[in-house]
């Protein structure tokens, strides 16, 4: 059977960090209150000239280096985002000329801070329909250009990066094992952007219910988490690492608990890079591979909830 195997991972960063001190320049708010609330201690900010399409372009060569493979090999890229850098055409489609690839399918999909699972999926489904032989899958965001820099219920939270995976098909083992793609619209207003191109002609502003975002996005992820060991037949102790959209320490901390999993399984980059949406997880596993974390061999638990409300998870042995 043909498997979508993970060949290699990468990520990028603005080089400008932005600390808690420093926001609390722009906002009224503390250092101790964002710490406490949320676990983040700072995140980067792109500076003018970087884009959704630099920092995508930047991970996904990255991921290609280690993966050991020339970008010719590419034959799909599907790139989450809600911070394209046009309306129109998709970031993936400028990835694709930043990397001199003229074959193959590329496109974006839109799925808020899920888009990464959500990207994996159909990148993994196409490769088994035999429509794919090598995905470049890629977060990327800078939704520093979408925040209102006057409301300190949510500023505080999100940071801007990439990350990318390079799939492989391949017959064997391994690889991902499992997904669930999940979606509830009546929750739109909890999490939303107040503009767009068909509504307002401008880009908007996200708006969003802190708590009611948190009591969902608990939920909802111990729920697909449940339901993804299941299906691939594996319980939850064959998990060895949980890489979980980084939202906020303290929904990490309630899904752990719910789930009765050490809070040592959960990778954790949220302290320095804050909340960057659909290239969050992408992100995390980078970190966890390049520390030496998350080994060959290993299963990975993928699991987000974003604006939508969407949600889901991906089970994968790396
Ligand atoms: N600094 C200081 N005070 C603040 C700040 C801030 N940055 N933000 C809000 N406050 C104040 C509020 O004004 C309020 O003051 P009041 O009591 O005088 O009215 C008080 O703090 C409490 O506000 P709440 O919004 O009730 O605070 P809460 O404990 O719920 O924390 C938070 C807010 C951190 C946003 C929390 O609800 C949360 O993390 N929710 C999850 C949201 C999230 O992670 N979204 C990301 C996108 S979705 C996803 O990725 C899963």
């Amino acid at each position: 059977m043909i498997r979508s195997m993970i060949a290699g991972v990468g990520s990028a960063l603005p080089k400008r960090v932005m600390t808690n001190d420093d926001i609390s320049k722009v906002v009224d708010t503390s250092d101790e209150w964002i710490r406490e609330r949320t676990g983040i201690a700072a995140r980067h900010i792109a500076a003018e000239g970087e884009t959704t399409r630099s920092l995508a372009t930047e991970a996904a060569r990255k991921a290609l280096a280690h993966a050991g493979l020339d970008a010719s090999a590419v034959d799909l890229i599907v790139l989450a985002t809600s911070t394209p850098d046009h309306t129109f055409p998709a970031t993936a489609t400028e990835v694709q000329a930043d990397l001199g690839i003229t074959k193959g399918a590329a496109f974006d999909v839109q799925a808020v801070c899920s888009g990464f699972v959500y990207a994996l999926t159909t990148a993994d489904a196409l490769i088994k329909a035999g429509q794919a032989s090598c995905a470049l899958v890629i977060g990327s965001e800078t939704f520093s250009r979408i925040l209102d820099w006057t409301d300190r219920g949510t500023c505080v939270l999100f940071g801007d990066g990439a990350g990318a995976f390079v799939l492989k098909a391949a017959d064997g083992e391994g690889g991902i094992l499992a997904s669930k793609l999940r979606a509830d619209g009546r929750f739109m207003n909890k999490l939303y952007v107040d503009g767009g191109p068909s509504t307002t002609k401008t880009v908007g502003h996200l708006r969003m219910e802190g708590r009611e975002v948190f009591k969902h996005a608990v939920a909802n992820m111990t729920e697909v988490i449940n339901e993804l060991v299941a299906s691939a037949g594996l319980t939850l102790a064959d998990v060895d690492w949980m890489v979980p959209h980084q939202a906020n320490k303290r929904i990490l901390e309630s899904i752990a608990k719910k789930l009765g999993l050490p809070e040592s399984k959960f990778i954790v980059t949220l302290d320095k890079q804050g909340n960057t949406s659909a290239a969050s997880i992408p992100l995390a596993f980078d970190h966890g591979v390049r520390n030496g974390l998350i080994r060959r061999g290993q299963i990975v638990m993928m699991e987000a909830m974003g604006g939508g409300f969407t949600w889901g998870g991906v089970l994968a042995r790396y």
